[in-house]
Parts: structure tokens; sequence; C-alpha cells
């Protein structure tokens, strides 16, 4: 994915276009319904892929594009210009759904939208500082203007046990005390301040990774989820969302790793107990080869999908 981006590296001007791809984006739409309008939350605006076809499938729908990363906004106001007076747009992260909700609209919503992750817009930036395979500041934050501590203060500030704990735990990494253990050694000569510093001390650190993972993917994954507080901005979001859909309202949710996916398979699960809503996709949508072929990215993908129910009258 970050080779798709790569000719967009070097454009001058204020705003690059996105080079982000949509994932499953027929399934996303079969999901949320958006032909029969209505209040839509976009939470996870990113390049806007998603959020034009829910603007496009009908003139009745209204969009709540939320996103953490005010580069994504800025990007996705551009694409989203046709549809200006029907975006409201926030700046904020998904966890605040409820009050966002609140405040721009006030009401029931007729459908969600959640693509959990990193675009790759945030992946190709190598000033960000999420990707291994290109060098940069040890950066990750989504939110540059808010969120006070980078990966760099993360690794500098941890104790040994606290990083293994995040590398077993987020990167469901094997070598998480090797890897933890080097870290801290690493210290002593100086800080870890750029992604190539900590990707060739993993390297050198564990076996290399297998098939075409990169041994520094897991110790990546598990930083920037700490960075990023990731699962507890999902939990958050799983639990404000369902009782903000209108009867008929539905929720897609698109996760990347088994950590986000266990998240929302049980935050369904309990939803579909209360017997107020109904599992959509009980076991899981994933991308077709050919989707996987085009878009790499989404490979992991894996779509799940609840309705809240119309109560019965009588
Ligand atoms: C996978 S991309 C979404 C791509 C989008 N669906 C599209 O079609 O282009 C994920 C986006 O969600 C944003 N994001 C991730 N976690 C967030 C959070 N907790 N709150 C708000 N935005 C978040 C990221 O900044 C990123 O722009």
């Amino acid at each position: 994915m970050i080779l798709v981006c790569r000719h967009l590296e070097h454009q001058p001007g204020l705003v690059k276009p996105t080079c982000h791809i949509p994932v499953m984006p027929e399934a996303v739409q079969e999901v949320l319904q958006p032909a029969r309008g209505g209040f839509f939350v976009d939470a996870t605006l990113g390049g806007g892929g998603h959020a034009e076809a829910l603007l496009a499938a009908s003139e009745d729908v209204r969009l709540l594009a939320i996103d953490r990363d005010m580069q994504a906004i800025e990007r996705a106001k551009e694409r989203l210009a046709a549809f200006e007076d029907r975006v409201i747009y926030a700046h904020a992260p998904f966890s605040a759904l409820e009050s966002l909700v609140a405040e721009h609209h006030g009401g029931p919503v007729d459908g969600i939208l959640a693509d959990f992750g990193l675009s790759s817009d945030q992946l190709a930036d190598r000033d960000r500082g999420f990707a291994f395979q290109q060098d940069g500041p040890l950066d990750m934050r989504m939110d540059q203007s808010t969120q006070k501590t980078s990966a760099a203060r993360l690794l500098a500030d941890s104790s040994e046990d606290q990083l293994e704990t995040w590398l077993r735990e987020f990167g469901e990494e094997r070598f998480s005390r090797r890897i933890a253990h080097a870290i801290v050694h690493q210290r002593r000569f100086g800080p870890l301040l750029r992604t190539s510093q900590l990707a060739d001390l993993v390297e050198r650190t564990i076996p290399s990774g297998r098939g075409n993972i990169h041994a520094a993917t897991r110790t990546f994954q598990a930083i920037r989820i700490v960075v990023n507080r990731e699962l507890d901005e999902i939990d958050a979001f799983l639990h404000a969302t369902p009782p903000l859909l209108a009867p008929g309202g539905r929720l897609a949710v698109i996760s990347f790793h088994s950590l986000e996916d266990r998240l929302v398979k049980v935050a369904f699960r309990n939803e579909v107990r209360s017997g107020n809503f109904k599992n959509l996709l009980p076991r899981g949508e994933v991308a077709t080869p050919a989707e996987v072929r085009r878009n790499p990215r989404a490979r992991s993908a894996r779509l799940r999908g609840l309705e809240r129910l119309t109560p019965e009258k009588g």
C-alpha cells in the first residue's frame, strides 16, 4: 500500500490527494443501506472513500464525518466538496461519539461506520512515523495537536516490564521480552528517535519475520496502539454506538487484527443478547481474493454489522 502512495510523496501543494483505497465498499453499503437516506456517521473519515459512497447513495443522506487526524479532514474536505452542504466535519476521537452526535444532530442516527486503524495516507507519510519501511521521526500520534506522547517519548520513559507487556498484549509478539530488553539496553547509548532505529534494533534482536511479515511489524503495531490508546477508543465507541441508533439503524465496523475484531465480536454478541439488536453478519465478512489483489490492505479486514430492531407495536 505504500507503493500505491509513493507517486504522491513529492507533490508540492498544501493538501495532497488521498491514496487510500476504501476496503469492502460494496459490503459496507449493503450493511448501511444509505440509499434510504437519513443521518449517518463516518467515525473514521480517513481518505473519505466510504464517506463519498454514502453521500452519493442518496441526496437525503447527511453525514457527520469524524477523524482525529486533522490532515485527513483537510484532505477529505476537498474530495467531498460537492457534498459540502450535507457534511459536518468533526476533528475528534470517536470515543466522543455520543457528545458529537448530541452536538451536531441531537437525535437517533440511521447508520454508523467505523473503519479502524490507519489510512494509507498516514502510513505513506514518513513524517508521521508509522511505517518501519521508511525512515522518519518516531511519532505515531494520529492527532499531533492534542496527543502529548509520541512513540519516541513512550520508548524513552517506559520500564522494561511495561514495554514487554505492551509488545506481548498489543503486538502478540512472541519475542516481547527480548525486544523490551534491547530497547532499554539501547537507551544507555542514546534515545531512539527514528523509525529506522527501532526497525533495525528489532531486526537485530529477533529472528526475521515469517513470510512477508517484517520482524518489526508486531512491535510497530503494539507501540502505535499504545500511543493512540486504540483499544480504549474502540471500547468506548462500541459502548456509545448502539444506543445512538434509530430503530432499523445500522452499524458497520471494519477491523484489521484479532484484538480489534474480538472487541467488536463480544460487543455485538452482548447487544444481540439484549434482544434489541440483530447481528447482520454473524461470522463477519472478509474481502474477496480479487479485492485483496487490487488492495492488499483488505487482506486482514473483517466487516461486522449490527441492526437495531424496530420494537413490535401492541
Ligand atoms: C482506515 S482509515 C479510514 C479510511 C476511510 N474509511 C476511507 O474510506 O478512506 C482510518 C482513519 O480513522 C482515523 N482514526 C483512527 N482511530 C480514530 C479514533 N479513535 N478517532 C477518530 N479517528 C480515528 C485515522 O486517523 C484514519 O484517518
